[in-house]
């Protein structure tokens, strides 16, 4: 028996490793197979699928991989990606949370750009900007013109908004649009940097990935592939409680999480995806040459075309769906570098395949 089981073991370490886990099969959910259904897991199905209730009308129906839904489709589930990407899933009628939802094209258009409903601004128009006579504008400071902008999304191409001439005022600064800083200067945050760069841990703006083992930092992103930023330690006590932080702020070796549930353990949020067919986790980014090219081509592409982009938005966090809708700045433009970007560096986007 236990020969039996080396012997099988062995085969499938020569063969295929991966056709091993989950039970011989592949290791994502196919269409039309049964996938596991839950808001912390970002893939299951693949790319161009999303695990979704066999019969539409019923959510306690069974949840097979079915193509994602399309403009104007009704999605239920507005957490995870149900829809096409350039697509949200969100109610039909902007600010009613009870209309229906469907799948709608939102969240990429900046001041100034075309738009046929709030959902179109950067923000789907719970930020600052609306739409306005078919245009995304500023509102909410109308009337006070020390106010001219809030965020990035406010101000054209390579330019953010900043907060100037405070100590002259009383309790008023002036907000306008500045340009992007140059690697090197002086910062607060990284939204300040030139695309590409990021606000160090020394208020510097720097590549991304150029801190060494052992140097200092705040984010994972200053530091190299295969390191991630070490911010803080915990004491953890034999009795189960933690009250004693160290914070020590390094690049330090990414180790990734070798759980085998991770549907219920989780995995490392930033730098990790939990997959439901294997129930392990896996690196969200493909930590390769490639990958730092294409991110480089993309960058230069969004800047050279004046598109609205953040370098808070780098590794696309918050919605990758508001930059790959078609009608965005950087799809019009840039669509090429977009998607050789997400191949090049997103797991998820070929993991399947
Ligand atoms: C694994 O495969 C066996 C037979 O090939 C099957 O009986 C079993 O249900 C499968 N287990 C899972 C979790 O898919
Ligand atoms: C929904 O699906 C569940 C599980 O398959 C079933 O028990 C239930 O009767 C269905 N409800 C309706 C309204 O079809
Ligand atoms: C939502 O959709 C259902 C059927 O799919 C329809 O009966 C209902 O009127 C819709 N609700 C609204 C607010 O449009
Ligand atoms: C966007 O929202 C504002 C109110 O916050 C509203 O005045 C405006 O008409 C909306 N724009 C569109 C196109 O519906
Ligand atoms: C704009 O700033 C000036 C100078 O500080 C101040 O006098 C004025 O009240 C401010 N305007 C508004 C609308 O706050
Ligand atoms: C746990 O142990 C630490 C250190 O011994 C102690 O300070 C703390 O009070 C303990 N907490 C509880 C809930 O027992
Ligand atoms: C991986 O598993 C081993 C035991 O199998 C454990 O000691 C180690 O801490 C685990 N690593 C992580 C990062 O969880």
């Amino acid at each position: 028996m236990k020969l039996a089981l080396s012997i099988i073991l062995i085969t499938c370490l020569l063969i295929n490793y991966s056709n091993c886990l989950n039970n011989g099969s592949s290791k994502c959910f196919k269409l039309g197979e049964a996938c596991k259904h839950s808001v912390s897991i970002d893939v299951s199905c693949g790319e161009h699928l999303a695990c979704l209730p066999l019969d539409e009308n019923n959510e306690s129906s069974k949840y097979v991989c079915k193509p994602r839904l399309k403009l104007g489709e009704k999605c239920n589930n507005e957490v995870s990606d149900v829809c096409e990407r350039g697509l949200n899933c969100l109610p039909s009628v902007w600010d009613d949370i009870n209309s229906n939802y469907t799948c709608i094209e939102a969240g990429f258009a900046g001041e100034g750009e075309d738009c046929d409903s709030n959902y179109t601004c950067i923000g789907t128009g719970y930020l600052n900007l609306k739409c306005v006579d078919s245009k995304c504008k500023i509102q909410e400071f109308e009337g006070n013109d020390n106010i001219t902008c809030e965020g990035f999304y406010n101000c054209p191409g390579p330019f953010t908004c900043a907060s100037v001439d405070c100590e002259n005022r009383e309790d008023n600064c002036l907000t306008k649009c500045v340009p992007l800083k140059q690697l090197g200067s002086y910062c607060d945050q990284s939204s300040e940097c030139l695309y590409g760069g990021i606000c160090s841990i020394e208020n510097t703006c720097i590549s991304r990935y150029s801190k060494k083992l052992d140097e200092n930092c705040l984010y994972n992103s200053e530091c190299d592939f295969g390191l991630r930023c070490e911010t803080t330690i915990y004491h953890y006590f034999p009795n189960g409680t933690f009250d004693y932080l160290d914070e020590i702020n390094k690049c330090v070796p990414l180790v990734y999480s070798n759980t085998t549930n991770c549907m219920e353990e989780g995995c490392l949020s930033q730098i990790e995806f939990c997959n439901g067919a294997t129930n392990t986790c896996y690196p969200k980014k493909k930590y390769t040459n490639d990958c730092k090219e294409a991110e480089k081509e993309r960058d230069l592409c969004y800047a050279s075309n004046n598109c609205f982009f953040s370098s808070d938005y780098s590794d696309f966090i918050f919605s990758d769906s508001s930059f790959s809708n078609e009608h965005s700045c950087q799809m019009k433009h840039c669509k090429q570098q977009t998607i050789n970007y997400f191949k090049q560096c997103q797991n998820s986007y070929t993991f399947c395949d």
